[in-house]
């Protein structure tokens, strides 16, 4: 892999930039630092020092799209026609509500802001607004954004419990202790454990937020009864389900997860995907529970940059192509094609490991066969082999194809592919695996 240009780029930036980024997501931990892009078109990132990756890292998942696609490409161009106005709706955004309520039908109206952390930001006020409580529940190494009302046990995981609950671990300093002592921290499928914490903090609960299928460690799936348990207590609790759809939102039919799973959640989150690059996200669920926001109600969400035409120019046009038919039968049959061909390589190479995937999402586990351990994080960060993630990665990055670790833990980054990857794309990456895996036999 050739850095030298990244190199000297990110030096300077240390002048700048605290660590040389603009955030700490830039550095890719496994080869210990970002590289700097000139452009990217389709599939593909071009780096300053001229080489071309297949990109299986797709902006944190804001890429699903890919790059430069030409029909979001176009919406774009004809709001910066019109003079891409701020702090007003057009036709266009009600064209959006529309579409992606057809899309999500579980939303009934929803808010625009600009990030994942927004969303959730604004979904926790509003369930705080909406019920008159404090306390929100919270899963094991699920991540909702880096705000104080949220951003815990995701870096962190102290000691579980054996009735699996887990002291509250902020993933940052700078959370007062009285931020935290709001938040209760469950595991993950283990509705025993929420519903001990429902008991514990009854009349007291705002929400229940949890990632339905937890990209941030791994590709963790909720089963479907804890899920529908969720749902139930939240029911009988009197407070709000948050599905945080940050990631999972758009990526697999229908309606997201909350289609998927066939419950419909009080609040939801959305963001990445459905902006293709343009920085929107959207914090929806119940007509009645979203009505409690100003000016109509109580509880404020805004923004200046809330709903910028740019943004929603570009979610609509997302939103009408996953509308079309044939969108997601794509995305299954490249997803399909590259999950089964890694599989098929480890398994070449004999070396421990699979792929767990779900829709344009997936997570590579070195280490272990058993895509079942997946959803117990515990269980799973004991037997993940960091070494041979980082192996890989480094091996694709030399052979054209973009990886992104984020961290040094023991669990894998999420990576996608984008609806502009093509089959013969996977093929291609495919070859190029079988390389990369072959110079690690030695590692087993
Ligand atoms: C599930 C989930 N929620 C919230 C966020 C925060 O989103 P953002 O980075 O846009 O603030 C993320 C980011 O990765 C996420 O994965």
């Amino acid at each position: 892999m050739k850095l030298e240009k990244s190199k000297a780029l990110w030096e300077e930036g240390k002048q700048y930039m605290p660590s040389g980024v603009s955030a700490g997501g830039r550095v890719n931990v496994a080869c210990g630092m970002p590289h700097y892009i000139d452009h990217a078109h389709g599939a593909r990132l071009y780096t300053v020092d001229g080489e071309e990756f297949i990109d299986y890292h797709g902006g944190s998942g804001a890429s699903m799209f890919g790059h430069d696609h030409p029909r979001v490409k176009a919406a774009i161009e004809e709001c910066l026609s019109r003079g891409f106005f701020m702090n007003y709706d057009s036709e266009k955004t009600l064209e959006f509500a529309k579409n992606f309520t057809t899309l999500v039908p579980t939303v009934e109206k929803f808010r625009l802001l600009n990030s994942g952390t927004e969303a959730t930001m604004a979904a926790i006020r509003i369930a705080r607004g909406y019920t008159g409580k404090n306390i929100i529940i919270k899963m094991d190494g699920h991540f909702h954004g880096m705000h104080e009302m949220v951003w815990y046990n995701h870096g962190k995981y102290p000691p579980m419990g054996p009735d699996g609950i887990v002291e509250t671990a902020p993933d940052s300093n700078g959370i007062p202790a009285v931020f935290t002592s709001l938040v209760k921290v469950a595991e993950f499928n283990n509705l025993d454990a929420v519903a001990k914490l429902v008991e514990m903090y009854h009349g007291d609960i705002a929400a229940i937020i949890l990632e339905p299928v937890v990209f941030n460690m791994g590709a963790a799936e909720a089963s479907p009864e804890f899920v529908h348990g969720i749902r139930k207590l939240c029911d009988e609790e009197g407070c709000c389900m948050i599905m945080d759809e940050v990631i999972t939102g758009m990526r697999f039919r229908p309606g997201s997860a909350q289609g998927y799973y066939g419950v419909q959640p009080d609040l939801t989150t959305f963001a990445k995907a459905i902006g293709a690059g343009m920085s929107i996200s959207l914090v929806g669920g119940k007509a009645e529970i979203m009505d409690i926001c100003s000016p109509g109600g109580t509880v404020g969400v805004s923004g200046t940059y809330s709903g910028n035409q740019l943004a929603v120019w570009a979610a609509n046009e997302c939103v009408k192509m996953a509308l079309e038919p044939g969108f997601y039968d794509h995305i299954e049959a490249v997803g399909g094609k590259l999950f089964t061909g890694m599989e098929a390589l480890m398994k070449k190479h004999g070396l421990p490991g699979h792929v767990h995937g779900k829709g344009a999402r997936f997570a590579i586990y070195w280490g272990y066969d058993d895509p079942a351990i997946d959803q117990d994080l515990r269980k799973s960060q004991q037997l993940f082999r960091r070494d041979m993630a980082n192996a890989f990665i480094n091996g694709a990055l030399d052979n054209g194809l973009y990886f992104h670790s984020y961290w040094d833990a023991p669990i894998p980054s999420h990576c996608g592919f984008s609806v502009q990857h093509t089959l013969e794309d996977i093929d291609i990456s495919l070859e190029k695996m079988d390389k990369v895996m072959a110079g690690m036999t030695s590692m087993v």
